[in-house]
């Protein structure tokens, strides 16, 4: 089963991009023709710069994909975001068409195909979102703690928990990405004791080293966001969030990013993290970090954007 790089590990630098589609009837035959040779364009990158490991997602929200495909079916789980309103946080739900994430060794790889991609979509896309994730020394959040520790390790299990498989047989090989560009209040945060700290991520920071279930608290991160099905089987996403930052203008953030084959599996850590737990305890984490972005898209297969007319 082919599928586009969800599996793959967070590399050393992302770029971001969400487009609104400018609809008319011309700008479907642009977008089709662009979603064909899209395999072309990474394909040429990897070609030209072996040794930098381009690669680039590309996605649809719910809207588009209603738009540009009225008469296809609709991957099971592709709907708008819906809010996530708690007492006292909030995941919101904002609007995106277009996808894309854009990963390389170099930036200047990540800037040359983000600028070849936005050219071809000039005159039917109006932009949303840009941001410029960077791999943070040994794969850390801009708060210090490793990010990606307990994301699934070997590449069939990763795609397990990352790709439709034959629960929707129209749209195996496809996956959900949902994202949220979160802020962090760093100052509120760098006033926190270690100890207060490792106690809102679940793990020690220095040596990302867990801490045992009498030392978590349940609102520690790692708490809310451990789930499991009715039988007691774990339930993964793949996850490769990027800090981002403007130290000069104060912005300290966390790209996130979460690919799954069901998402329900994300709703119901948002659910967790957000509402609260089922035994009332919302992650401790939101007390330094806000979302001010929330979209989910469909990443179809490579296949499905080749044959797409
Ligand atoms: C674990 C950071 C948002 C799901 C972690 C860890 C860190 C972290 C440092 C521990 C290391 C690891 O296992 O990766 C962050 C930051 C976020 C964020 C900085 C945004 C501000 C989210 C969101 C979700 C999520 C929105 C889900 C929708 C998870 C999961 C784990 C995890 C599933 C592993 C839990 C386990 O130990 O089983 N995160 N995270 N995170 N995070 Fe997040």
């Amino acid at each position: 089963m082919k599928y586009q790089d969800v599996t793959k590990s967070p590399c050393e630098n992302a770029y971001f991009l969400v487009f609104n589609l400018t609809h008319s009837s011309e700008n479907r035959d642009t977008l089709i023709d662009f979603c064909n040779n899209f395999s072309g364009l990474i394909r040429s990158m990897r070609t030209r710069f072996p040794e930098l490991e381009t690669s680039c997602v590309m996605g649809f929200g719910a809207n588009a994909w209603t738009t540009l495909f009225p008469n296809q079916p609709k991957p099971k789980e592709l709907n708008t975001f819906k809010e996530i309103k708690g007492d006292t946080y909030t995941a919101v739900s904002t609007p995106g068409d277009l996808f894309f994430h854009i990963r390389a060794l170099k930036v200047s790889a990540c800037y040359e195909l983000a600028s070849i991609i936005s050219q071809k979509l000039k005159n039917i896309v109006t932009p949303v979102d840009e941001v410029h994730g960077f791999r943070y020394f040994d794969g850390r959040s801009i708060i210090g703690f490793v990010d990606g520790t307990e994301n699934p390790e070997y590449e069939d299990e990763r795609a397990s928990y990352a790709v439709i498989g034959d629960e929707d047989p129209e749209f195996k090989g496809g996956s959900y990405a949902f994202v949220q560009k979160y802020i962090h209040d760093m100052e509120a945060w760098e006033k926190q004791p270690l100890i207060e700290q490792e106690k809102v991520i679940g793990r020690h920071k220095f040596n990302d080293v867990e801490l045992t279930d009498e030392e978590k608290e349940p609102g520690s991160h790692n708490v809310v966001t451990n789930i499991q099905d009715e039988n007691g089987e774990d339930l993964k996403i793949v996850r490769a969030n990027m800090p981002f930052s403007n130290p000069s203008r104060n912005e300290y953030g966390t790209y996130f990013i979460g690919y799954a084959r069901y998402f329900s599996t994300t709703n119901r850590m948002l659910e967790n993290m957000f509402a609260g737990t089922p035994e009332g305890h919302t992650d401790k984490l939101l007390k330094f970090s806000t979302p001010v972005t929330g979209t989910l898209f469909f990443v179809p297969s490579p296949e499905f954007l080749d044959d797409l007319a």
